[in-house]
């Protein structure tokens, strides 16, 4: 309970920083609603200190990593495409990303035969808006 608390604190005083980061038409998410979420994620990704790769990389230290970037995972071709060609992690790109990720792919990608290992699409705005605010408790808080 009292690493949880620390978390959410430090998720309080990331969000401040970042407010005007993620102002395009949709609210800052809700890091407590956003841990319910994960569950989704967690059969795959795991976070945290002992995070290891499961079906997906650990997902710490996220935001602002390089798409396709965690050493020691085999992603599928098109992530680390995009990833050479300049895609780093925001927030606002995991919410597009989480919507459809084969398809954020061939956007991102220009290339209808784009692929995306994770086969998971998670449609609801505030399920995402809420599972980035918990992610971001894991990840170090925005320059
Ligand atoms: C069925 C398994 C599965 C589920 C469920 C899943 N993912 Fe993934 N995820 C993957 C795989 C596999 C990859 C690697 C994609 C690739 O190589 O194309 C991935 C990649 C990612 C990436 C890119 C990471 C990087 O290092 O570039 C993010 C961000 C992500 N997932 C977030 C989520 C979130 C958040 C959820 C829950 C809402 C979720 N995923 C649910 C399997 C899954």
């Amino acid at each position: 309970m009292f690493k949880k608390s620390i978390g959410i604190a430090a998720f309080a005083i990331a969000t401040t920083f970042s407010a005007s980061a993620f102002a395009d038409g949709h609210s800052a998410g809700d890091a407590v609603k956003g841990e319910k979420v994960f569950k989704k994620c967690s059969s795959c990704h795991m976070v945290g200190p002992d995070a290891k790769k499961k079906v997906g990389p650990p997902l710490n230290d996220l935001f602002g990593r390089t798409a396709g970037g965690y050493e020691d995972f085999k992603y599928g071709k098109s992530i680390v495409a995009a990833g050479e060609a300049g895609l780093v992690w925001t927030e606002e790109e995991v919410f597009e990303y989480l919507r459809d990720p084969k398809k954020y792919l061939r956007a991102k990608l220009d290339d209808k035969k784009a692929k995306s290992k994770m086969a998971f699409k998670l449609k609801k705005e505030d399920q995402r808006a809420d599972v980035i605010a918990y992610l971001k408790t894991f990840s170090k808080p925005a320059e």
